[in-house]
């Protein structure tokens, strides 16, 4: 009788637990799928991988369309420091932010000074910027950093710059919130209302296997907080408020808005984009009320999602991983060639398996193992989804992280986690 009772116990389990179980399932394909199995795709008439030589790392681009400046955050030293996969070999290694006027043949991206309001710079070393977002009306950057001293998120005063001298971007207040406590992406809604998102409950940093569990399991710790923050000329110590707004997501990644009353959210884990709507606080509310969010529908994609963005006529953009596998392989790879190469630099002999493993850095440095994913979603005239990948394989570039467009000129950029340069393509 128990034995009866306890197996439909375990079928029920089974039944209740199974999409779950078949997207976990699934998840295995990408993780052992290699990128020459992908069908391969460019829908580009013509690209160019720009700027090998200069950018490297680079997570987030963004696109300021008026002045047609791209701004990307990059970070070389992701390589030995990396929050949200989980390596912390060494900090130090700043990252950097950059501008490039995309529309200018002769332009090459320029960082931006990081400025103390009053005096010389603020970040040199420690500086670990993943997402990235500008508000052009009140000429306000923000900024995910993930510091060795805990993540913030940082507000800058910031103008693209094309003139005689640097670029400049003034600090203007950083935010430490226990609600922001794995901060990846984020959208201004106005210069002081921002919704971000943190996509981890366990910080791989201090709680690894429950961390890597919750990657692993796609478990639902991620979540959308509204950060309302105070106005610029008060205190660079004053506080602000953050509300969580949505709960429940895996691995909670990319935020876009579509259009005013749309914002879309990525999980990594269900590989998945789930539209919201936003509504704004009720009538009344003092301004600092954040707004609210509620489900609206969920979209499956053959990729671990990355970071989303929206272009003008409200297509959304979405990059992703399509072969887990080739990207954990490409992440042990960098850490190991670190290795190697700090021993070199202190002066050790590489013996004979050493030399071999670091001649294969170079190698792997100029052809990223990690593939790419990037994709449009769109959705026909009955409101079914449609998935048009443009970029997929590691041929031409590889680990995208942030597809974004410019409609008007034509171009569609892709930037890559752990790849040299910028992916430009004319469609
Ligand atoms: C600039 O001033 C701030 C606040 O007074 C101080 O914390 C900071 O260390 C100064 N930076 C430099 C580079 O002098
Ligand atoms: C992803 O891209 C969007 C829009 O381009 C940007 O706002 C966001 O900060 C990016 N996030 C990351 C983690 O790169
Ligand atoms: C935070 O909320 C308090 C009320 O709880 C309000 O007085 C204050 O202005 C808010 N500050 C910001 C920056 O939103
Ligand atoms: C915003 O986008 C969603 C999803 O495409 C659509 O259903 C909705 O009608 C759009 N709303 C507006 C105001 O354009």
């Amino acid at each position: 009788m128990l034995g009866k009772l306890s197996t439909a116990v375990v079928l029920g389990l089974v039944a209740l637990l199974w999409p779950h179980i078949s997207l976990l399932l699934e998840t295995q394909q990408l993780q052992t799928i290699t990128p020459d199995k992908l069908t391969k795709v460019n829908v580009f008439k013509e690209h160019e991988v720009k700027f090998r030589e200069l950018l490297k790392n680079c997570e987030d681009v963004i696109l300021v369309e008026e002045e047609q400046v791209a701004l990307l955050s990059c970070d070389p030293g992701r390589d030995n420091w990396n929050t949200v996969m989980g390596n912390f070999r060494d900090p130090s290694g700043a990252g950097i932010l950059y501008q490039w006027f995309y529309n200018d043949a002769d332009a090459v991206p320029t960082p931006i000074a990081l400025e103390h309001p009053t005096n010389g710079s603020y970040y040199t070393t420690d500086f670990h910027p993943l997402g990235i977002e500008y508000h052009a009306p009140s000429g306000t950057l923000y900024v995910t950093n993930h510091a060795s001293h805990g993540p913030t998120l940082e507000v800058l005063s910031y103008k693209p710059w094309s003139g005689f001298g640097r670029a400049v971007a003034k600090h203007v207040r950083t935010i430490r919130d226990p609600a922001i406590h794995t901060p990846n992406s984020l959208i201004p809604l106005s210069a002081t209302s921002i919704l971000l998102t943190n996509d981890h409950f366990f910080k791989v940093r201090f709680n690894r296997a429950l961390a890597r569990a919750e990657t692993q399991l796609a478990l639902p710790g991620g979540n959308v907080v509204h950060v309302s923050l105070p106005p610029a000329d008060a205190p660079a110590d004053a506080s602000a408020n953050v509300t969580t707004l949505a709960r429940g997501l895996p691995f909670c990644n990319g935020i876009a808005l579509l259009n005013s009353s749309t914002v879309a959210v990525a999980s990594t884990t269900r590989r998945s984009v789930s539209l919201y709507a936003l509504s704004p606080a009720p009538a009344g509310s003092p301004a600092w009320a954040p707004p609210s969010l509620s489900f609206r529908s969920e979209y499956h994609a053959p990729a671990f999602l990355d970071n989303l963005s929206a272009d003008q006529n409200g297509r959304l953009l979405v990059a992703g991983h399509p072969s887990v596998g080739a990207l954990s392989a490409t992440v042990a790879q960098r850490m190991t060639c670190n290795d190697l190469r700090a021993k070199q630099a202190a002066g050790a002999a590489l013996d004979e398996a050493e030399r071999v493993t670091e001649k294969e850095c170079d190698e792997e440095e100029k052809h990223v193992k990690a593939a790419t994913w990037a994709a449009e979603l769109s959705f026909n005239e009955d409101g079914a989804a449609v998935w048009r990948p443009l970029l997929v394989g590691n041929d031409i570039y590889g680990s995208s992280a942030t597809v974004a467009r410019d409609v008007k000129k034509g171009l569609t950029f892709v930037s890559g986690l752990y790849e040299r340069g910028l992916f430009v393509g004319k469609e």
